[in-house]
């Protein structure tokens, strides 16, 4: 029996395969190494039971035969599908980008596992299905759900596809909404972002939008502890969960100067104008994780206290690249 995860070599897809393979699991992974890496799951590829495949899931012509070679050599009994893209402005720049790999890529994980009779699936979605609605806290059945990025939308498309295959043949799907999570191996975000720049340009940080932005943020591992929890205590045969911060969040602005801190003491940060990173960004939102409290799952660490933690990850990340 076998756990597939798309998107293994992704951020948060290499720390699920790691947690997997420490819950004795054996794990198949695909990726096709748009954004991850090998070096993401080099350590991983060292234990037997883990075996990865660079393919394209858009392509169900390339995902089926893998797919298909791994059931065989051991039945997959269900799927986490982490894969999409992660660049929002550049699916608002194509919106083919979010076409293929947001929403294809769960189109066809859907069709491999009806033809393969997997029942179970786990699905990564997102804080931007629900488009921006100012200062209403977020929780799980609000509306309208009026996406304002290509990626959200492709996203909720996802979720309504998995809604309607699990009244025809899924048998178990839980969906996981969840804003920002940071950590390493950091592939993209604002903390990697800022790093980066002041590498570069160590005595300045120029920061996209006027630094007020503000939202919740998730460490990595604990965004898998959630996860993991509301796939073994939520009873629903659609389980749908926020997974987020327990506070108001922080603004850009305190994760530009814990940044530079941290990096570049030095620094002097230039703001740019207006309240959101690029088109599509939703400045500001309040998110409800209710639902997830009530099932017996909260986060231990806050916002600010992931922020920091990450920065140091991802500045000992980058100095070992
Ligand atoms: N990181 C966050 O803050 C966040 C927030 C909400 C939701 N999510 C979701 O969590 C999941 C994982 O995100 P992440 O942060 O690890 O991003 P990531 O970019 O590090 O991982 C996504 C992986 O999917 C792969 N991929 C993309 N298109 C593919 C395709 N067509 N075929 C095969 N592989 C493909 C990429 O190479 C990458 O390794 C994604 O579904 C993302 O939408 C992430």
């Amino acid at each position: 029996m076998a756990i597939l995860v798309t998107g293994a070599a992704g951020f948060i897809g290499c720390n699920m395969v790691q947690r997997l393979l420490a819950s004795n699991h054996r794990i198949f992974g695909i990726d096709n190494l748009s954004n991850g890496s090998r070096k993401n799951i080099a350590h991983s590829l060292q234990d037997a039971r883990f075996v990865f495949v660079e393919a394209d899931l858009s392509d169900l012509s390339a995902f089926m035969p893998v797919a298909q070679q791994f059931h065989s050599t051991d039945p997959i009994t269900e799927v986490w599908h982490l894969a999409a893209n992660s660049d929002i402005p550049a699916g608002i720049d194509d919106a083919g980008v979010d076409l293929r790999d947001t929403f294809m890529t769960t189109f066809n994980t859907l069709e491999v596992m009806k033809r393969l009779k997997i029942k179970q699936l786990a699905f990564a979605s997102t804080s931007a299905v629900y488009g921006d609605h100012e200062n209403v806290r977020l929780h799980e059945d609000i509306g309208p759900l009026l996406p304002i990025s290509n990626y959200g939308a492709m996203k909720l498309a996802s979720e309504a596809l998995i809604s309607a295959a699990a009244e025809a043949w899924l048998e178990r799907a839980w969906i996981f909404r969840f804003p920002n999570v940071i950590g390493v191996p950091a592939t993209h975000g604002a903390l990697l972002d800022f790093i980066r720049k002041l590498r570069q340009t160590p005595d300045n940080l120029n920061v996209l939008g006027n630094g007020t932005q503000q939202k919740g943020y998730l460490h990595v591992s604990e965004l898998i502890d959630a996860m993991l929890y509301i796939r073994e205590f939520a009873e629903e045969r659609l389980a749908y969960y926020n997974i987020g911060s327990d506070d108001e969040g922080v603004t850009v602005r305190f994760m530009a100067e814990q940044v530079v801190a941290a990096a570049a003491p030095a620094a002097k940060i230039s703001f740019g104008e207006g309240n959101k990173g690029w088109v599509g960004d939703v400045p500001r939102f309040v998110y409800s994780i209710e639902k997830l409290r009530a099932l017996g799952w909260q986060p231990k660490i806050g916002s600010a206290d992931a922020i920091k933690l990450a920065i140091h990850e991802i500045i000992d990340q980058e100095m070992h690249q």
